[in-house]
């Protein structure tokens, strides 16, 4: 029946308007109440933002940048006073939660009352929500309501992959208003790969001069019909990661950079073949099948211009540690951060086997096999970073051949790293590619190349981080979750919002939404209106829930 309706909506075209309710929060907040009397607040040109608190400027900026943004004008900010339309403030909410707030509008006004700065700046991006999309005679009427909030899950995460495919200052800046909008706190910036090394360490300037380059890239899904023969790539100069990281702190985000290593390390191979196991060895131009075509030089160390898991990993040297300490000791500098991300992940041991120097490596420091060899790098790496005041995250390969200790995991490959890891008491993500891999495609009949796998709206909406199989004593070490978005068949902005809305708005609820408040019919009927919001914003957006499925069926 439902579909029935559904099909309905769409071939009238009213989808966007028909079922719009004027209270429609993404991600639902704890409590919504309606006051007796219904009425609107209008907010308008000449309306005034009160500041009874410190640390509160950060989220009447985020505001008016907004509506400067949306309708053209700022409001001014000053202290409270009796013509003080918007008031922040501060007070201890009764549920004692970094980023609680309470939020009401009523015939005087609009109180916005914060746990802490945070809890202000959460109930600033619900008071975006509470306002229409579009004007009434220049005032915003904003509707009487008291609302009372609080986040479920400490780790909200989204991750962007700039090293498939590089995505200017602007989108990055853009992305972490995306996480602001959906009260998100964790940006993971993975800044090294195969294919591109994007962050400028100084000590080292060929990692960009080389390794932010590549000449081609593979045309179409992997192993690709030719090669585009065009150079691409690009980097972030420190001066800009420093601006990108106040501009995160401005919006109470924290930036995750992440390094990879011992694997996909093709780019800073291309910059400093020593770090290979084989640095006279030319790059593979292609993996397992060899149809993929290359552009340009192919002798030597090459940046890769295809997609996959590549055998030249950093072979662990003494040479190699010390590179990658310098490299780290700039990242430390400019990443406030208390994780640094060390991938991990997919690191093919092939090199190992067959290089003497880390047989013998294993011989002499005892370790029984390359896994183990894997966990010695990590292990290796982890003490340097933890010596700098900070703690590792990585991939859930960090598992193998033993947990580094005080190691955070971030479950990839199904839940079940999170529950190991879980279970042997460390910190874990949750970042299932079953759930929340935001590269899979969310219709059946994609038109545009995406790396393939199926992941519908309602299945992100419906992932619950806590592993029914974790026993409830260890549910407290899954702080959160967090969508993985890997760029190789993304290639521009538009195509990374079309990719990542609405599934975003839906995994907000996940993390922030207490369980009990969470229903996809709700979801359902508030998404018109998110919708209007998108179309605000000026991004792109995938419209694949509302479209017949290859099968007959909706995406539901
Ligand atoms: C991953 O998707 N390789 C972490």
């Amino acid at each position: 029946m439902r579909k029935i309706l559904l099909a309905l909506s769409i071939c009238c075209g009213l989808f966007a308007q028909a079922q719009e309710s004027p209270i429609a929060i993404v991600p639902e907040p704890v409590s919504i109440v309606m006051p007796a009397t219904a009425g609107r607040y209008l907010v308008s040109p000449a309306s005034k933002i009160g500041l009874a608190g410190k640390g509160l400027e950060n989220s009447a900026d985020f505001f008016n940048e907004y509506l400067q943004k949306s309708f053209g004008y700022k409001l001014d900010v000053k202290s409270p006073g009796k013509k003080t339309d918007i008031i922040l403030t501060l007070s201890r909410t009764s549920n004692p939660v970094s980023g609680a707030y309470t939020l009401s509008v009523d015939t005087k006004g609009i109180t916005i009352s914060g746990h802490d700065e945070l809890g202000v700046f959460y109930g600033i991006q619900t008071l975006l929500q509470l306002i229409p999309t579009a004007e009434t005679n220049h005032t915003l009427p904003t509707p009487f309501v008291n609302i009372s909030d609080y986040p479920r899950f400490a780790y909200r995460g989204l991750m962007l992959d700039v090293g498939r495919h590089f995505f200017d200052v602007n989108f990055v800046k853009k992305y972490i208003d995306f996480l602001a909008l959906h009260k998100m706190n964790y940006f993971h910036w993975h800044l090294t790969d195969d294919q591109g090394w994007r962050i400028e360490i100084k000590k080292y300037p060929k990692l960009t001069e080389k390794g932010a380059w590549r000449n081609g890239t593979i045309i179409g899904n992997y192993p690709g019909k030719g090669n585009d023969n065009t150079r691409s790539g690009g980097f972030y100069t420190q001066e800009e990661i420093k601006d990108i990281v106040k501009y995160a702190e401005k919006r109470y985000i924290t930036i995750i950079p992440e390094i990879e290593m011992p694997g996909h390390a093709s780019a800073a191979i291309a910059a400093y073949p020593e770090l290979s196991c084989f640095p006279d060895e030319a790059t593979k131009t292609y993996y397992f099948n060899p149809n993929s075509a290359w552009a340009g030089d192919s002798t030597g160390k090459q940046v890769q211009q295809i997609w996959g898991v590549c055998r030249d990993v950093f072979v662990p040297s003494e040479n190699t540690f010390k590179f990658l300490e310098g490299v780290l000791d700039e990242v430390i500098a400019l990443f406030p951060s208390k994780y640094i991300h060390v991938g991990g992940d997919e690191c093919p041991k092939d090199n190992w086997k067959r290089s003497e120097f880390c047989q013998q490596l294993m011989k002499e420091k005892g370790l029984k096999d390359e896994h183990a060899l894997q966990s010695y790098f990590i292990q290796r790496m982890e003490k340097y970073i933890n010596s700098k005041g900070r703690s590792i995250i990585g991939w859930d390969e960090i598992l193998e051949g033993g947990l580094a200790p005080n190691a955070t995991v971030m479950s990839w490959r199904g839940e079940d790293g999170g529950i190991e890891a879980a279970n042997s008491g460390h910190n874990v993500v949750m970042t299932p590619n079953t759930y929340v891999y935001f590269d899979y495609a969310q219709s059946k009949k994609e038109d545009s190349v995406v790396i393939g796998g199926y992941l519908p709206l309602d299945k992100v909406y419906n992932y619950e981080p806590l592993p029914t199989a974790l026993p409830a004593d260890k549910q407290k070490f899954i702080l959160g979750a967090q969508a993985n978005v890997w760029t190789e068949y993304m290639d521009n902005p538009s195509k990374v919002e079309y990719m990542i809305f609405p599934r975003m708005s839906a995994l907000s609820e996940v993390l922030w939404s207490q369980k009990e408040k969470r229903s996809f019919a709700n979801f359902q009927q508030k998404l018109p209106l998110q919708i209007k919001r998108y179309l605000l914003w000026g991004i792109n957006y995938s419209k694949a829930f509302y479209e017949p499925q290859a099968d007959g069926a909706s995406v539901k």
